[in-house]
């Protein structure tokens, strides 16, 4: 059935941080095709057709000027999912798979309710012959389930014939760098049965990757491939955060050790900051659906072996904020306590998973008042994660003790220093790493702390400036911990 068709039509179910991006790039590569991204959140579709760029919903160097091109020419963001899917060839599932909250598998393997409500939707709305591409991350077989749900309409459809294929596709893409990850990805994966369908989507990737970039793939590899990745990725940085507390009582520097390690060819220099530990919203997810697959087929050993992994994730979380408090005398009740950065990483202005999230709000449970600061970050989103309202202002001028376990959203970095007894550098934008130290000590609450948990702050400065230093990883002797 493949082998004549032609892709003119592409829908893409999900608007989020990997259907826009995904599409957007394809949309510019590929003019001729006629790209419908849809979504069921009204509010989302509505930012990507804003008209003013800076408020599309996902902020990425690049993106603003690739919707530009193609918006409403060959790419269209709209919830009309049925027509969008009625006239597509290709479908891509890109929707979220979070981890399930309730019921077998809760805490550990994926949510697919969206995947196969999307799924459904598909088999019911599509025309004649579609091929169905998994982009978003899925536990291995999956597909099979997709399979199943589709070919079952297919046959109690009898009147119209339709027919499918479908494709694993997984995305690399890391947030931050997501344009240019996409303009020039390592790989590109395509799992399938059909080399036709296989070779179509090829085609598609083919205007822009070199095509020994495009792997091919059976349809489980290719599931069980963008787990790994994953899975392997996020093992450098709990092994290198758990080497950075080695660091700290022996007097090594991690950031040494790193660079040492990380010359050796075979061990490579990438991902090995140290920092609070791994977040974003699949590192966790997909670890955990890894362990959750190899729990249900008996190998408790690896399980065991992968779940450490996120283990140590949470237990540097921990030992940052037991750090804080025992720094501050054991008490921070009443405390303004400065969080500089509040995103998973620098670049984004994503906070799932963030380490922000859980150092902020042990802190809080503490009783301490948090000014909280975030270049890319809206005070909104943080008072959804924290699920906690940020207080107001006139109550911000009653004093800090009736502020306990309370937090402010502040624009100026100095202004959030202001009587603060400690600076937390949790995420490593930019802004922080050149601040006037002598500035926001005078501000500052004595003794006064930065805790630093990226390293990217000037340690002699800071100690000039009058100010206590603790910085992960580093076990030399000017460190005053
Ligand atoms: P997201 O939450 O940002 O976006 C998913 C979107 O799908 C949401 O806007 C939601 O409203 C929509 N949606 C859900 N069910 C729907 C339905 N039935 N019909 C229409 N719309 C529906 O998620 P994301 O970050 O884009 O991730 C999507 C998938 O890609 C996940 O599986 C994730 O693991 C994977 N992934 C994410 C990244 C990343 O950097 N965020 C990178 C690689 C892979
Ligand atoms: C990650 C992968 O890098 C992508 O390839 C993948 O597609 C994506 O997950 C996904 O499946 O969602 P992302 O989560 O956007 O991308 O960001 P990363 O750059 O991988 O960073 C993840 C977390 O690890 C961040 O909190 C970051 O600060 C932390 N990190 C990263 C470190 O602590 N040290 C490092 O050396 C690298």
């Amino acid at each position: 059935m493949d082998k004549l068709f032609k892709v003119t039509k592409i829908c893409c179910v999900g608007a989020g941080y990997v259907g826009g991006p995904t599409m957007a790039v394809i949309a510019d590569h590929c003019p001729e095709i006629e790209i419908n991204v849809v979504d069921n959140n009204k509010e989302r579709i509505e930012s990507w057709n804003n008209q003013d760029l800076s408020k599309l919903p996902v902020y990425e160097k690049g993106l603003d000027q690739i919707i530009k091109r193609t918006r409403n020419k060959n790419l269209f963001f709209s919830t009309d999912i049925d027509y969008a899917i009625k006239s597509a060839d290709m479908i891509f599932i890109s929707v979220n798979t979070p981890i399930k909250s309730k019921g077998i598998g809760a805490g550990q393997t994926s949510d697919l309710k969206w995947v196969e409500s999307c799924a459904r939707q598909i088999s019911l709305r599509a025309k004649g012959h579609t091929i169905v591409v998994e982009k978003s991350t899925l536990p291995v077989r999956t597909a099979k389930t997709i399979k199943d749900i589709l070919f079952a309409s297919n046959k109690s459809d009898l009147g119209n014939s339709k027919t499918f294929s479908v494709l694993s596709n997984p995305e690399f893409l890391a947030e931050g760098s997501a344009i240019n990850d996409l303009e020039n990805p390592d790989r590109i994966l395509i799992g399938g049965e059909n080399n036709d369908s296989i070779k179509i989507l090829e085609q598609i990737y083919s205007r822009w990757v070199p095509k020994e970039k495009i792997i091919k793939t059976n349809l489980w590899s290719s599931e069980l491939s963008k787990l790994t990745s994953n899975a392997f990725l996020a093992q450098r940085i709990s092994s290198i955060n758990s080497i950075s507390a080695i660091c700290e009582v022996s007097g090594a520097d991690v950031y040494e050790v790193a660079n040492a390690v990380g010359k050796d060819n075979r061990i490579g220099s990438q991902f090995l900051s140290p920092g609070p530990g791994f977040g974003g919203s699949c590192f966790k997810k997909d670890i955990l659906n890894l362990v959750y697959l190899c729990n249900h087929f008996g190998l408790y050993e690896v399980a065991n072996y992968w779940e450490s992994i996120v283990n140590i994730n949470q237990w540097q979380q921990d030992r940052i904020y037991k750090k804080i408090v025992d720094s501050l005398f054991g008490n921070i009740a009443g405390k303004k306590i400065t969080i500089l950065g509040f995103a998973f990483k620098s670049g984004t202005n994503d906070t799932r998973e963030s380490p922000a999230i859980n150092i902020s709000k042990s802190l809080l449970l503490e009783g301490a008042f948090l000014a909280i600061h975030d270049p890319k970050v809206k005070s909104e989103q943080i008072a959804i994660d924290l699920n906690n309202n940020a207080i107001n202002h006139d109550k911000l001028q009653n004093g800090l003790k009736a502020n306990e376990g309370s937090w402010f959203f502040y624009d100026d970095i100095y202004e959030a220093s202001i009587d603060s007894h400690a600076l937390i550098v949790i995420t490593e934008w930019n802004d922080y790493k050149n601040m006037n130290w002598v500035k926001i000590s005078e501000k500052m609450k004595r003794p006064s702390w930065v805790f630093d948990t990226r390293g990217i702050l000037d340690k002699i400065d800071i100690q000039k400036a009058g100010i206590n230093i603790w910085q992960l990883g580093d076990g030399g002797i000017n460190n005053l911990s």
